[in-house]
């Protein structure tokens, strides 16, 4: 029997009506269309399923969608300001960090969370943050690269609009 699910997307209000055995990735994907977020190992191997879950990194293909009632859900869909691109986008693509780019929804948002909570990490800081981030074709070198170049651009645009 269907269960309710009230809960917020990028902002948005979201209420809908789940089988209970329904997956956080499936509604995100079938219902909502925010095809950005990948299903892929659907064994919680891979990490390409990564949202944010009241700010906390999340495998959406490992928690069930009625888990997140009343929580606040964020997809890559939300990361851009219109058509401007988020810091870590623009890092990815500054520091050559994808070439598929399969698994880097799932990247940006573990690197989101993590740069909302450690605002300047280490080389290792992110390599454990990341750690099961399965990428088959970029290395992880620059990837790790593109985090740390995106918590310098973070820091600045925080300095900038400290000084308006
Ligand atoms: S699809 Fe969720 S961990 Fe691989
Ligand atoms: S960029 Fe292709 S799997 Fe990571």
């Amino acid at each position: 029997m269907k269960k309710e699910l009230k809960f917020k997307v990028n902002g948005e209000d979201y209420d809908l009506w789940v089988e209970p055995k329904t997956l956080l990735v499936q509604v995100l994907r079938d219902e909502l269309g925010l095809k950005g977020t990948k299903w892929a190992c659907d064994s919680g191997a891979c990490c390409a399923c990564t949202v944010m879950v009241d700010g906390r990194a999340v495998k959406s293909c490992s928690i069930l969608a009625l888990q997140v009632n009343g929580k606040e859900v964020m997809t890559v869909e939300g990361l851009a300001n219109g058509p401007e691109l988020h810091p870590l986008q623009q890092a990815f693509i500054d520091n050559w960090a994808f070439q598929c780019g399969f698994c880097t929804s799932g990247q940006l948002m573990a690197a989101k969370a993590l740069l909302d909570e450690n605002p300047d990490p280490t080389i290792d800081e992110i390599k454990i943050a990341m750690d099961g981030h399965l990428c088959r074709c970029t290395g992880y070198n620059m990837i790790s690269e593109a985090i740390q170049d995106a918590a310098k651009r973070l820091q600045a645009q925080k300095q900038q609009e400290g000084g308006k």
